[in-house]
Parts: C-alpha cells; sequence; structure tokens
C-alpha cells in the first residue's frame, strides 16, 4: 500500500544523509562517555583529582554519573523519527526514564557544583549549566501534558543541547592539555564554554526556517 509522504516524514525516512552522519557520531560519542562515567558507580577507575577533592564526592557522584549518564545514553534514541511515529510507546518510556536522569543527575549536579575545588567561578558555571538543565526539561514536561507538542520538542532539543555539555567538556578539557593551559584556569572557562554555546546552538538549530515552520 502506498504510504503518505506525512507518514514517510514521520518515519524519519526523509532524514537527509548528513543528518543520520550528524546523529550517529553524536549517539556513539556521547554513549562512549557515558559508559565510560558509568565506572564511577562501583567506585573504581581513576577520578581526576580535581573531582577527588570535591567537598560533596561521596556519594553525590556516584547519583550523579547514575542519573546524568542515564540521560546521556538515552537522550540521543528520542529523537529519531522513526521511533516515535513506529513504537509511540517506546517514545515514551524513554523519555521517562530520560526525565528521571536528567532529574537526577541535575539536583547531584547542583550538590557537586556547590563542593568543586576548582573555585567559584567554575561552581558558578556547573551551577548555572545545572539550573539550566533542570529548567529546559521541566518546561518541555509542562508542554507535553499540556498537550503542546511542538513546543516540547523544542524544550527537549534544549535540554539536550545541555545533556551534550558533558560531552563538549570531555572534548575542551583535553584539548587545554594539549594547548598546556594552566589547568584550573581552563577548567573555570570550560564549566562555562561546555554549556553556552551548545545553547546557543540549539537556538540557532531552532531558529532555522526549516524548522521553525514544522
Ligand atoms: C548537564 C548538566 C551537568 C552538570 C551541571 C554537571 C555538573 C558536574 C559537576 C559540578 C561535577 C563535579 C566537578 C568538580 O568537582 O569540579 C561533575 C562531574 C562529573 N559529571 Fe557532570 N554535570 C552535568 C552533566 C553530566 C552528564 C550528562 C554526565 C554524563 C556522562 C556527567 C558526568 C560526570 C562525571 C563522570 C563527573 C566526574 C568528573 C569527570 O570524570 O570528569 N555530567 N558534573
Amino acid at each position: 500500500m502506498a504510504r503518505t509522504a506525512a507518514a514517510a516524514a514521520g518515519s524519519g525516512e526523509g532524514m537527509p544523509a548528513w543528518g543520520w552522519f550528524a546523529w550517529g557520531g553524536m549517539a556513539l560519542i556521547s554513549s562512549v562517555i557515558a559508559l565510560v562515567s558509568l565506572r564511577y558507580l562501583p567506585g573504581k577507575g581513576p577520578v581526576p583529582e580535581v573531582t577527588a577533592l570535591n567537598r560533596y564526592f561521596n556519594p553525590w557522584i556516584k547519583v550523579h554519573a547514575a542519573g546524568a549518564a542515564s540521560a546521556l545514553l538515552l537522550g540521543a534514541t528520542q529523537f529519531l523519527p522513526a521511533i516515535r511515529a513506529r513504537w509511540p510507546v517506546l517514545h515514551r518510556i524513554g523519555g521517562r526514564l530520560y526525565v528521571l536522569g536528567c532529574l537526577i543527575g541535575g539536583v547531584s549536579a547542583l550538590i557537586l557544583a556547590a563542593g568543586t575545588s576548582a573555585g567559584a567561578i567554575a561552581g558558578a558555571g556547573f551551577g548555572a549549566l545545572g539550573c539550566a538543565w533542570l529548567a529546559t526539561t521541566s518546561v518541555a514536561i509542562y508542554n507535553i501534558l499540556k498537550g503542546n507538542v511542538t513546543a516540547h520538542r523544542r524544550w527537549m532539543i534544549r535540554s539536550f543541547a545541555l545533556t551534550l555539555a558533558a560531552v563538549t567538556l570531555r572534548v575542551y578539557l583535553p584539548l587545554s592539555s594539549l594547548l598546556a593551559l594552566d589547568f584550573l584556569v581552563a577548567y573555570q572557562v570550560v564549566s562555562w564554554l561546555c554549556w553556552v554555546p551548545n545553547i546557543l546552538l540549539a537556538e540557532w538549530f531552532l531558529g532555522r526556517r526549516a524548522f521553525a515552520q514544522k
């Protein structure tokens, strides 16, 4: 039976090749970082000194790693149009788990931000990120509960752009050590740099004509 254009678009068949490429790269790197972060749960593996010295390291780093890594693992799949169209139940279950991950990861992030050993600038950067993460995710949930699917999508894009701070942070920090920058200064800069450009990029994406008309 011939399928309608709307159904084809809804299933994701219309996603351009570059879209799949970008999605695949994002899903891969997010999954690797999330899985590596799970090393905190059994308390094994190397811990960066700045994190090990956090005043609230125990038990909050475990809570944070569990919640935030779950959000990072689940987030990318939630944007696949094929899953939304063909298995809406999966999308709903994944969405609830993503939100739970953000909630646990976000609240524990605020506690860790207050206890960072890297100073007030880093504490403020991570604290603001934690607030923005909890706020964008909450607005996305509020909108879906009101039946406003378009606004829900837009706020979830913002929420996930902030979840991806975990990825950008782990790109910028090694880069700063490659450039032989002072670690503490770089860490403070990165506590802001890991998320402000992400949310600006998300705003740009949401403002593109093609997306704004959907
Ligand atoms: C998006 C909001 C997030 C905020 C506000 C946040 C905040 C923080 C803070 C404040 C610390 C402690 C750093 C210190 O002591 O100086 C930390 C560490 C950590 N966070 Fe997050 N985080 C967020 C997202 C994530 C995500 C999505 C992951 C998932 C992988 C993650 C994984 C970790 C890990 C593994 C550490 C330990 C330090 C390291 O290995 O680099 N965080 N986070």
